[in-house]
């Protein structure tokens, strides 16, 4: 039987759209640029390359047509400007807007920079999308916006405090769309992603993910930190499900569904020692050194919460979102192009 999101990528295919991708060089940007271009759309791209990279945008160059990648235009430019925003946002029938500083970490140790990209520079999105009149914004929320909200799974309804910097400017996010739907009329979909991984997410620096990180030690045969005990736990979702998830919140037809948030994830939950395990039993088979490898245990960090898990109840029956991929599924196509880009930086 066709999904939602099958029926959605026909009809696009038929009558291509204009999307634009704030943060289109960074891992999520990049693989919905990929997806995106794949099915024949147009699509602007803007990113600042403060943490996206120009190799992301090349590797999705070799992963489509010649005739697709004409479809795409990239602005390097920055959402705290205003007039960048602007110009990007002609023309476009929808904006998936991705580009934010992550990491809870990165926000504790600077708060006045996440807050200026990540609140200043949505709301220069949502002006600019209201000024250009385009059809709806998605935008990139975050578990972290349940904060000390002790409820398992989560629900979208039941937030907490909030834990870091980071949890507050994707709150505020939230409740500026609102605004821009009461008074403005401007539709949008916020997506809050829980601990998303896949090709393309950057294993390097202080403020990098988990899996990548791991992985990268793994293969290099370097120290992999747990903090805390290892029994914390995240709701892993592959980044194809997040693509999906942007698609059908962009072009769904139900209208019930706008100007609300959505938890993005797989409903599932796997324990830090659990996700250890996972990926050395994977790697280990080209990495022998691997046979008798032990993470290190240090503090927990401040920030963090304990156990992250979603409901996607709403998501399913709102946007007919429907995730294809577990974390061990994901894993598999994660940690191939792992390999391959770690031997094509050695070769
Ligand atoms: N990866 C996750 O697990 C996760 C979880 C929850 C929420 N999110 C959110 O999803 C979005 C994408 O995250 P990602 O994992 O792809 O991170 P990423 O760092 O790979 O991508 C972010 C992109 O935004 C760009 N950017 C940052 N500041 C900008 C600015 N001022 N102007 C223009 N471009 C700017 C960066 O250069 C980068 O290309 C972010 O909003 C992030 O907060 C991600």
């Amino acid at each position: 039987m066709l999904t939602a999101y099958d029926r959605l990528k026909s009809t696009l295919i038929a009558a291509p759209k204009t999307f634009l991708i704030t943060g289109c060089a960074g891992f999520i940007g990049s693989n919905l640029l990929e997806q995106l271009l794949l099915l024949g759309q147009n699509v602007v791209g803007l990113d600042n390359f403060a943490t996206g990279k120009q190799a992301n945008l090349d590797e999705v160059r070799t992963l489509v047509s010649e005739q697709q990648w004409q479809r795409f235009r990239f602005i390097q430019g920055d959402i705290r400007n205003p007039e960048e925003c602007a110009q990007a946002c002609q023309g476009v029938d929808y904006v998936l807007h991705q580009a934010a500083l992550g990491s809870v970490p990165r926000s504790i140790a600077d708060p006045a920079t996440s807050t200026c990209s990540n609140v200043n520079g949505t709301l220069n999105m949502l002006i600019a999308a209201r000024d250009a009149k385009v059809r709806r914004v998605v935008y990139a929320s975050s578990s972290s916006v349940y904060g000390d909200h002790p409820a398992l799974p989560k629900v979208e309804d039941q937030i907490g405090a909030p834990l870091s910097p980071y949890a507050v400017t994707k709150y505020v996010n939230e409740l500026h769309a609102s605004q821009f739907a009461r008074h403005y009329g401007l539709e949008s979909i916020g997506l809050r992603y829980f601990n998303v991984f896949g090709p393309r997410q950057d294993p390097d620096g202080p403020y990098a993910a988990v899996i990548p990180k791991w992985v990268a030690a793994m293969i290099a045969g370097e120290q992999v930190i747990i903090n805390g005990t290892g029994e914390t736990s995240r709701d892993f979702c592959f980044i194809n499900n997040v693509v999906q998830a942007n698609l059908l919140a962009a072009t769904g037809d139900n209208q019930e569904a706008a100007n609300q948030v959505y938890n993005v994830a797989v409903n599932a939950n796997t324990n830090l020692n659990d996700l250890f395990e996972l990926l050395r039993s994977r790697l280990v088979r080209s990495y022998n050194h691997l046979d008798t490898f032990s993470p290190v245990y240090k503090e927990f960090r401040q920030g963090d919460v304990m156990h992250s898990q979603a409901s996607i109840h709403k998501a399913m029956s709102l946007l007919g979102y429907s995730p294809t991929h577990t974390i061990e599924q994901g894993l598999d196509i994660a940690l191939e192009w792992y390999e391959k880009s770690c031997n094509k930086n050695l070769a």
